[in-house]
């Protein structure tokens, strides 16, 4: 087998099984998906997909895995956390295949909590003997399968405000999936490349600006309610308690806000040849898409 991949019936790895798809790739690919994976999607593509079943978070799925296949290269987009299961299972098995892992850029967040384990996972990859790219995105948008941005469209279009907490002046720059996928799809074309990453999006913005250019997209003014940092963290507290994954808002994600979180990404523009669209480009095909689909008004 030439290649495994993780991850692939989620946002971005459906776009690289896309793309892969797109460029005719004669490879045999394996995509290792959980039982309860929906993989209609991976069905229509004209790709030779064998599908592994398992949890890539656990010993005896990569055991098994690793027991009949030898994979030129893994991508494993599906959650860094399972990188010590795979580099263990791959170190048992004497395998080194080139590895292109997704990282975040939350590994450079202040706060240690959220970041540390980040971090000493990312320690555990430079050990890695064989070839690695470790790609680290900030946040993802893109569509309404994105974590982020899609509900704070919806929530603007629905109700024509949105809360601020603190001053809301901290950078963001978020980037599409698209762009992402299209780095991993290059990581694995370039096996040359080695080392960290961060891919970011082509425009930084305060938090604010994002709301502005929001409303502009949508058309509609989106007022910005100013309310104090503590606030937020109480309420999104509380949202998580009831709604768990449906909340809109996480509490880490308040909390973060504090920080700015725009990183250049001049070393995957020089290696990966990654120049990723503005935003105001990105989110305006977000917003259509959304439209088209109805979760929006038109
Ligand atoms: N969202 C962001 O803003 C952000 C920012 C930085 C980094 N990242 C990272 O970027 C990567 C891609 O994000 P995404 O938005 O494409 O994620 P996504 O849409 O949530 O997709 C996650 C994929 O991983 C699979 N998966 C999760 N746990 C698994 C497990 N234990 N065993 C096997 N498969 C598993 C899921 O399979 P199912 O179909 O079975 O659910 C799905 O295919 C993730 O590693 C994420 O942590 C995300």
């Amino acid at each position: 087998m030439d290649l495994i991949v993780t991850g692939a019936t989620g946002l971005v790895g459906s776009l690289l099984l896309q793309y892969l798809d797109k460029i005719n790739t004669n490879i045999e690919i394996g995509c290792l998906l959980r039982p309860t994976s929906d993989i209609s999607q991976l069905t229509q593509l004209n790709l030779k997909i064998k599908y592994l079943r398992g949890d890539s978070f656990t010993v005896k799925t990569w055991q098994e895995i690793l027991s009949q296949f030898c994979p030129k290269t893994i991508v494993h987009i599906a959650s860094i956390r399972h990188i010590p299961v795979i580099m263990d299972c791959l170190r048992e098995a004497g395998q080194n295949p080139r590895l292109v892992v997704i990282g975040t850029t939350g590994v450079y967040s202040k706060y240690n909590q959220y970041s540390r384990e980040y971090r000493v996972i990312e320690n555990k990859i430079t050990e890695y003997p064989g070839s690695y790219s470790l790609l680290r995105p900030t946040m993802i948008y893109g569509s309404h399968r994105d974590k982020n941005l899609h509900k704070l469209i919806k929530f603007c279009d629905r109700y024509g405000f949105f809360p601020v907490f603190g001053a809301g002046d901290n950078l963001i720059q978020p980037v599409h999936a698209e762009d992402l996928a299209q780095a991993i799809l290059t990581a694995l074309q370039r096996p040359h490349i080695q080392g960290a990453y961060d891919l970011s999006g082509g425009t930084v913005v305060t938090f604010r600006e994002l709301l502005t250019l929001v409303g502009k997209l949508l058309g509609k003014p989106v007022r910005q309610i100013s309310l104090p940092l503590n606030a937020g963290v109480w309420s999104a507290t509380i949202l998580e308690n009831i709604l768990k994954e449906r909340s809109p808002v996480r509490r880490e994600q308040i909390l973060r806000l504090q920080e700015d979180k725009a990183y250049p990404h001049d070393a995957a523009q020089r290696d990966l040849d990654f120049f990723p669209r503005t935003l105001e480009e990105g989110l305006r095909q977000e917003v259509e898409l959304m439209r088209s689909l109805g979760m929006i008004s038109s």
